[in-house]
C-alpha cells in the first residue's frame, strides 16, 4: 500500500507563517511520502529478488527511518496547527499537563527549551503510553530520539526550513508564532485517544 500525501491548503493564510514558506514545506513533506513510497517498493523487490543480504540493502532499509518518520513527523505538525482558540485550561490536556510537569507554564517553558535549542530537528510532547505521562524530546533529524511505546500529542518542526524564510535566525519569534496556531483540540484528541482514562474523565 502506497502512502499518499495529504493537503495542508487550509494552513495557508495562518498568521505569522508565509504562503510562500507553508508552500516550500508543504512540496517538502511530499517529497518525503514519496521517498517512504519508493523505499518500500525497493526494499520490498530486493528482498524478493534475495538481494537481502547486500550493504545496498542495508542502507536504503536504514533510510526508512528519515524518510518514514520526515513523513510522519510533517503530517503530525500541519494537523496540529490551524487553530484558532486558545488551550482550554480546564481540559484534560492543560490538567494532564499541569499534573506532569508541575504547572502548565513549567510544561511550556521545558518545550519552549527544547525546541530553542541549537541544531535541528523536531520538539515532540509525547505520552509514554505504558506509564501514562507526559514528556518533552528532542529529535535529531526526522529518526533519532523517538521514545519506543510513545505516542505524539504536539509537533513542533524546528528545521530552519520551518521558519528562516520568515524569521531568519530568530527561532524563538517561531516558536512564539507556533504556539499563536497551534490546534489544541487536535493535541487533546490524540492525548484522548491514546490514553483512555483521560478520555473516560473528559
Ligand atoms: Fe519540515
Amino acid at each position: 500500500m502506497a502512502y499518499t500525501a495529504k493537503d495542508y491548503g487550509s494552513l495557508i493564510g495562518m498568521d505569522g507563517f508565509s504562503d510562500a514558506l507553508l508552500n516550500n514545506h508543504f512540496t517538502l513533506y511530499q517529497g518525503y511520502v514519496t521517498n517512504t513510497n519508493k523505499l518500500l517498493e525497493t526494499l520490498a523487490a530486493m528482498a524478493r529478488d534475495g538481494r537481502g543480504g547486500t550493504p545496498e540493502y542495508s542502507e536504503l532499509k536504514r533510510r526508512m527511518g528519515f524518510e518514514f518518520n520526515g513523513m510522519r513527523c510533517h503530517e503530525y505538525y500541519f494537523e496540529n496547527l490551524g487553530g484558532k482558540e486558545a488551550l482550554d485550561r480546564s481540559g484534560v490536556l492543560a490538567q494532564k499537563l499541569a499534573e506532569d510537569f508541575s504547572s502548565y507554564d513549567d510544561w511550556e517553558k521545558d518545550f519552549r527549551a527544547t525546541a530553542a535549542m541549537r541544531g535541528i530537528g523536531w520538539t515532540i510532547l509525547y505520552l509514554d503510553t505504558l506509564a501514562g505521562t507526559l514528556v518533552n524530546q528532542w529529535i535529531n533529524e526526522h529518526e533519532t530520539g523517538h521514545l519506543a511505546g510513545c505516542a505524539p500529542i504536539l509537533v513542533l518542526d524546528v528545521f530552519e526550513h520551518a521558519f528562516m524564510l520568515d524569521y531568519g535566525l530568530k527561532r524563538p519569534d517561531y516558536i512564539a508564532a507556533f504556539f499563536n496556531n497551534v490546534n489544541w483540540k487536535a493535541a487533546e484528541a490524540r492525548l484522548k485517544e491514546r490514553h483512555p482514562s483521560q478520555s473516560a474523565s473528559a
